[in-house]
């Protein structure tokens, strides 16, 4: 399964565990703009900020500031409710990702259950980001049955949730929890719809999600965060050491 895809996979970076580490001081430190910016240079085809209910990590503001500076496409993950629908109309990201949100939870925990309350609210919301130029896609479990409930519904993207592989890896479910993802590829390109991965994705676990058929986005935030950090950490202290040398300054005026 592991190999190169055929078609470059599009990469979206998600900027809200650098959001997670500037509310831990509650200032302005770092900043998901500026990470935002590196990770254009550094290749990124889209930014991906989840603005929670209980803004724990980014807010409103992050996603006006990446909306007015950054000149990648946003993909803004939100829950179904009006306060992110007036959101995302307001800002008008490239597209919206929908996910189920529990406040309780630490991370997105499983993918959105399409029952008939969610679909009865899901078609015009579609419609209505469909006006204002707006891309919908959904957060699913790996689950063909429910995934096929996606259609019709005016989505043109299902995000599958990798977080169960991700958990697989290295174990001996590993192969079932791959299998799983790839039945829910291929239900997905059969309802015409574009196949995204993400959750729990690593330097890692990647290669084998990328022999997916018909795989064209994976968004990753906490890994490649997490790996910022220390790839950094050397050249962070290192910069701090310098200024410590002697000599390095002069004496004060
Ligand atoms: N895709 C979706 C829909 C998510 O909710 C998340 C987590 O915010 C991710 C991708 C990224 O997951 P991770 O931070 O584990 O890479």
């Amino acid at each position: 399964m592991a190999g190169t895809p055929v078609t470059p996979v599009r990469l979206g970076v998600n900027v809200d565990h650098v959001a997670t580490l500037r509310q831990a001081r509650g200032e302005f430190d770092p900043d998901p703009l500026f990470a935002a910016q590196l990770a254009r240079l550094a290749g990124a085809d889209q930014i991906v900020l989840h603005v929670r209910e209980d803004r724990r990590h980014a807010n409103e503001s992050d996603l006006r500031r990446l909306r007015d500076a950054s000149s990648l496409p946003v993909n803004l993950e939100m829950a179904l409710s009006p306060e992110m629908e007036l959101m995302a109309l307001s800002h008008r990201p490239e597209r919206v990702t929908l996910v189920p949100e529990k406040r309780q939870e630490r991370t997105t925990e499983g993918g959105l259950v399409l029952d008939k309350d969610f679909l009865g609210r899901l078609r015009p919301f579609v419609a209505r980001c469909r006006e204002a130029g707006i891309r919908v896609s959904l957060f699913m479990d790996p689950d063909p049955e429910m995934i096929a409930r996606a259609e019709g519904t005016g989505v043109d993207q299902v995000e599958i949730h990798t977080g169960p592989y991700a958990r697989a890896f290295g174990g001996p479910d590993e192969g079932k929890a791959l299998n799983d993802l790839v039945s829910a590829s291929e239900r997905i390109h059969a309802l015409g719809l574009l196949v995204a991965a993400g959750h729990g994705l690593t330097v890692f676990n990647l290669p084998s999600v990328l022999g997916l058929p018909r795989l064209s986005e994976v968004n990753i935030g906490h890994s490649i965060v997490a790996r910022a950090v220390l790839l950094g950490m050397r050249e962070a202290v290192g910069e701090v050491r310098r200024m410590l040398s002697p000599g390095a300054w002069g004496p004060l005026p």
